[in-house]
């Protein structure tokens, strides 16, 4: 009850202030990147002082979910799109149940060029659009700081995303965080491979080629036994869809993600060539539910795969609809950002 009354105070706190500093810092020339540069600094000093505190929410007890042989204290995780590590210490001190970190790539790149997001209304409803790139420090760097007491302490599963620009890289790319994994103690990672990449500049994916996805999830297996979660795109065919599972279906410990963000035209939701660098980005928010719900849905009529549901989640009745309807696990980006003390609300409504 009262740590109900908590969450609910700092959730209004955190969106008037979220909500000032997009104002102040985002408005003129509009680039929605500034606010967040800002905000991840303030989070970081919060992050490192006692104030963290104010973040930590307890898990009830009866929510565990697993997939495989991995536990999970509460069914809702981080989707994969931040690796700074204050704030995936934020979200596990409000309760997430793991974490996914953002999708790394073989080599370092600075990703598209700004502006490359933006807050858009897409269909009446708040929404993100990115074209970042996939910006990352590369596998070298990322390994670096995998082990990270930070992170370890909470003892929660650990989801690392994998891209590439051809086969070849993703395999480079799991080989070389595989050998490392072994050399650890800790053992709760899992590996999501991201087949779907809106934003990379040849628009060319994994998911282009199915025969090449089974090929390489055959060799990742071939060389390592944790879970291995595939991420589709919201903008795949049921076709495709199916032919996935199919080839998920015949892998052991498999998983798949439904979805990533959507591909959205920028002129579309209102932002000009000045707002926006490229043609268009990934739509991530609630406008994605109903495909999310409709893709599990999907899925879960047909296979026994464990489905990771994401995109577009942000309230309890969604979480509770899709775990009926046969989700194991709940993936939340946008409300991350926007609302991260909903987490311990859910995680209440879940327990009752
Ligand atoms: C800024 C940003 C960066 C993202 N980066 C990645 C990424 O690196 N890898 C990935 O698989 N998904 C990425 N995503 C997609 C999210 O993981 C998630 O699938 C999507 O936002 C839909 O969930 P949501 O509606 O809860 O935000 C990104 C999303 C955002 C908003």
């Amino acid at each position: 009850m009262l740590s109900n009354i908590r969450a609910r105070a700092l959730s209004l706190q955190f969106k008037s202030i979220r909500r000032f500093v997009i104002l102040i810092l985002s408005r003129i020339p509009r680039d929605l990147e500034r606010a967040i540069i800002f905000g991840d600094a303030l989070n970081h000093l919060l992050m490192i002082s006692p104030l963290k505190y104010l973040f930590k929410f307890s898990i009830p007890p009866n929510i565990k979910a697993t997939l495989y042989d991995l536990q999970f204290e509460s069914p809702l995780i981080s989707a994969s799109f931040k690796d700074d590590v204050s704030s995936l210490l934020q979200w596990q001190l409000v309760g997430i149940g793991g974490i996914t970190y953002k999708t790394v790539l073989k080599s370092p790149s600075e990703g598209n060029l700004r502006p490359r997001i933006q807050e858009v209304n897409y269909k009446g409803d708040y929404a993100i659009l990115n074209s970042l790139g996939l910006p990352t420090k590369g596998v070298r760097k990322f390994i670096a700081s995998l082990d990270n007491k930070k992170m370890t302490d909470f003892n929660r599963p650990i989801g690392i995303s994998i891209g590439g620009n051809s086969p070849e890289e993703y395999f480079v790319v799991f080989k070389e965080i595989d050998d490392h994994l072994n050399s650890l103690d800790y053992k709760q990672f899992f590996y999501e491979i991201n087949i779907s990449c809106p934003n990379t500049d040849d628009g060319k994916c994994l998911s282009d080629d199915l025969n090449n996805l089974k090929e390489l999830l055959l060799k990742f297996r071939s060389i390592s036994s944790r879970v291995i979660v595939v991420k589709v795109s919201p903008d795949s065919s049921d076709n495709d869809i199916i032919k996935i599972c199919n080839i998920l279906a015949e892998i052991s410990k498999t998983a798949i993600n439904i979805g990533n963000s959507k591909y959205v035209k920028a002129d579309e939701v209102g932002l000009s060539s000045k707002s926006f660098s490229k043609e268009g980005g990934g739509l991530s928010g609630k406008n994605l539910y109903d495909n999310t719900l409709r893709m599990v849905q999907l899925v879960s009529s047909k296979y026994d795969i464990p489905i990771i549901a994401t995109g577009g989640i942000s309230s309890y009745e969604n979480v509770r609809e899709l775990l009926d309807n046969g989700a194991s696990l709940i993936g939340v980006a946008t409300l991350l950002v926007t609302d991260p003390f909903q987490i311990p609300l859910i995680n209440q409504k879940l327990s009752k």
